[in-house]
């Protein structure tokens, strides 16, 4: 039996950069019109606990759907991909992880585990557990950001790159663009990624995804407020801000935003800001991206990736997308 080998740590985003980075886009994002925040600075700790949350909830099935596919299909999907290196990005709490993980394994072919996340908490207390689970595992967990650090990865043995729970929808057309320009630039011929993406459906059932009867992605949807509150000595009550889910045709996504209750005048005190919301006014949080095959694979092609595969969870819900650089 091997030995457990205990986790590294690579930080390429100190509490200064997130900082920094906040204070700029919190400035830029809250002064531009309509306002609107990326949705990084959801995953504080109580951020990425309420999105683990969502994970469970009875409306949010692509977590259940992406599952579904890597619980049939995992085996197929590394081994044609030959890779013994697991990088994820946005790994979060690594839940899905341990599935590739055991497939590689059983396939003979694991040797390292890269997890990257902006969130070091989770990060870490997942790469500890993953390492105690898989003896002789070596798991090099890195703090950085998708959009920055891709060519900072440790760059031995052959690499499968996962990017999971479809939060590549997350980015808009010019930012996906910049994500694979830096992967590719990253990868090498014999690395591949693995993408998992929402597919457009019904769009009741998209509203309510993204609006609980529980009411914890709203709590989620807030959480940035906190996180403004706590970080930049913000005066936000989150309580006169409103969830809003809605689906955007023209650009197939749900968007998130929160809408002011009242008139309010906002300080943010470390950037001597003040904000004013008007009555209904809303900031938007997040956009979350639904593609059909055709659009993704049309997608992938015009940013120097190769289709080798695509696996649809039964009911077409969700789509793992297996690509090489070309
Ligand atoms: N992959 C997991 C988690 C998805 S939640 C799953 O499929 O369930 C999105 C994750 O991406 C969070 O853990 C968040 O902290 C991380 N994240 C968001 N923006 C990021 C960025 N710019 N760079 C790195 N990680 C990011
Ligand atoms: C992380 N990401 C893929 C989630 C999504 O579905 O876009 C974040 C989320 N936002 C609200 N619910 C879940």
């Amino acid at each position: 039996m091997p030995s457990v080998i205990t986790p590294t740590i690579d930080i390429h985003l100190s509490g200064d950069d997130l900082r920094r980075a906040l204070e700029q886009d919190v400035r830029t994002g809250l002064t531009s019109e309509p306002k609107q925040l990326p949705p990084v600075y959801f995953y504080d700790d109580r951020g990425s606990r309420l999105f683990d949350e969502i994970t469970r909830l009875p409306e949010y099935y692509p977590t259940r759907s992406e599952r579904s596919i890597l619980d049939a299909h995992a085996k197929d999907i590394v081994m044609g991909c030959d890779a013994d290196v697991l990088v994820e990005l946005g790994a979060g709490t690594c839940d899905k992880s341990r599935v590739l993980l055991d497939a590689m394994q059983s396939n003979g072919r694991l040797s390292r585990f890269v997890p990257l996340d902006v969130s070091d908490t989770v990060l870490w207390e997942a790469a500890t557990a993953l390492s105690e689970e898989y003896p002789g595992l070596a798991v090099t967990a890195v703090v950085g950001d998708f959009h920055h650090h891709l060519d900072r990865l440790p760059a031995d043995g052959r690499r499968l790159f996962a990017f999971l729970g479809g939060t590549i929808g997350n980015l808009d057309p010019a930012q996906r663009r910049g994500f694979y320009a830096e992967l590719t630039r990253a990868m090498t011929s014999d690395d591949r990624l693995l993408l998992g993406t929402d597919l457009v459906k019904d769009r009741s059932r998209l509203i309510s995804a993204y609006d609980d009867a529980a009411g914890v992605t709203s709590e989620f949807n807030r959480n940035v407020l906190h996180v403004l509150n706590r970080e930049l000595g913000a005066d936000f009550d989150p309580t006169r801000f409103e969830h809003v889910a809605r689906w955007n045709e023209d650009d197939q996504r749900i968007e998130m935003w929160l809408r002011s209750t009242g008139d309010q005048r906002i300080r943010i005190a470390s950037l001597d800001l003040d904000l004013d919301f008007r009555d209904g006014e809303e900031m938007m949080t997040e956009i979350s991206t639904k593609f059909s095959p055709d659009a993704l694979e049309a997608e992938l092609e015009q940013n120097g990736l190769m289709v080798e595969s695509m696996w649809p969870s039964s009911g077409d819900e969700f789509l793992l997308t297996v690509a090489r650089p070309r």
